[in-house]
């Protein structure tokens, strides 16, 4: 078997398969005691920046649950390091020492060559290659410019974005300056991951959809657009997981994707008449892990369900699976999506 052949890469090219994959995003991390174990051993950044490490750690819910597609292990975050922004994890979240505010820290950021710069994601990801086979998908992801501009702008995690926001509203061609070079960086950057062999990309854009829908057709998605452009001749497949995207639907149908990400706020079978041509990815909100088996069940066929109408189907959850998620409830759901038949 070829890995062109996982029901993964089948449902986002919108070939008809008799199951539905599974993955889910943050698989690999912290609610794993097997990733608490690695940990002791390497803090957040050396994780991300050691090849064999971040191959572990990828290969580790692979070998636990038998997820249908690998995530490489990596931050949004990581790629900035090599422009200037190093982000430092050790105190939970993610904090930037010198926020990106003024026009002089803008130009001040670096532009590189992606294999000078993160040559060790393409290590890492020939390795993950090696230790997957032929069998389990691999997929490269990066930060959508908008939410990368979001922590450095920042300088962390946020409530409610003031600093973003007031740059958005008073000096846009400031935001939108970093923005630019931060859409040539992040396709470069996913450009390499696919040179150097993974299956399919997702963009993560966690916060773009705190906007109303006009800002984040000027600002978020012209970016969006030139990157999932700047890889259609990869001919990989792209993903695009929007937080909170369902007041832009008709924006992100827009996109040339292959696949669009769905939060929970979404009920898959409504959304489907207005996302045609598109695979769907989700949607189960990540909170549902902590409810009874049944419920997680029922819910999970449910989504499956009305998966069977879309033109491919990944499910995944809504947003990333949270640190404290039971194992249990992992492995039902596993057991569940992919015990499913169409
Ligand atoms: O999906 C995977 O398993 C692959 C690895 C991955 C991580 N982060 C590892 C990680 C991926 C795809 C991400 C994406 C990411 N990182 C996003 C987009 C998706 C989302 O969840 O919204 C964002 C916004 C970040 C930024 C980030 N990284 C935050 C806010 C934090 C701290 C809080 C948190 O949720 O963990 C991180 C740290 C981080 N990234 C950890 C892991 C496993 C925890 C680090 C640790 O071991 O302490």
């Amino acid at each position: 078997m070829s890995v062109k052949d996982s029901i993964f890469l089948k449902n986002l090219r919108g070939e008809p398969c008799e199951r539905t994959p599974i993955w889910v995003m943050r698989q690999a991390g912290r609610y794993l005691p097997e990733y608490q174990e690695v940990r002791k051993r390497y803090s957040f950044n050396e994780l991300c920046r050691t090849p064999e490490a971040a191959c572990e750690v990828t290969l580790q819910p692979i070998r636990r649950f038998g997820f249908d597609a690998a995530i490489m292990f990596s931050d949004i975050l990581t790629p900035l390091e090599a422009m200037g922004a190093a982000f430092d994890f050790s105190q939970g979240g993610p904090k930037l020492e010198r926020p990106v505010r003024t026009e002089a820290e803008i130009d001040a950021l670096r532009t590189y060559e992606p294999r000078e710069g993160t040559g060790f994601v393409a290590e890492a990801i020939a390795l993950m290659k090696e230790g997957l086979g032929d069998t389990t998908p691999l997929i490269g992801f990066a930060g959508s410019p908008f939410t990368l501009a979001t922590y450095l702008i920042e300088g962390g995690g946020s409530k409610d974005f003031a600093t973003l926001k007031t740059m958005l509203y008073g000096r846009p061609d400031l935001l939108r300056k970093l923005m630019d070079k931060l859409t040539d960086q992040t396709l470069a950057y996913l450009r390499m991951q696919v040179e150097a062999g993974v299956d399919a990309v997702q963009l993560f854009d966690t916060w773009g959809g705190i906007l109303h829908p006009v800002d984040y057709a000027a600002v978020v998605l012209p970016c969006v657009r030139r990157i999932m452009d700047g890889l259609a001749d990869t001919g990989v497949p792209r993903i695009y997981f929007l937080k909170g995207s369902a007041p832009y639907l008709d924006l992100v149908t827009t996109l040339d994707v292959e696949a669009l990400g769905l939060d929970w706020t979404m009920d898959m079978a409504r959304s489907l008449p207005h996302l045609e041509g598109f695979a769907v990815q989700g949607n189960l909100d990540p909170l549902a892990l902590f409810g009874p088996h049944d419920e997680i069940r029922r819910r999970a066929l449910k989504i499956c369900e009305a998966g069977k109408r879309a033109k491919g189907h990944v499910f995944n959850l809504g947003h990333g699976i949270t640190p404290p998620t039971p194992i249990a409830a992992v492995e039902t759901l596993v057991e569940t999506v992919q015990g499913f038949r169409r």
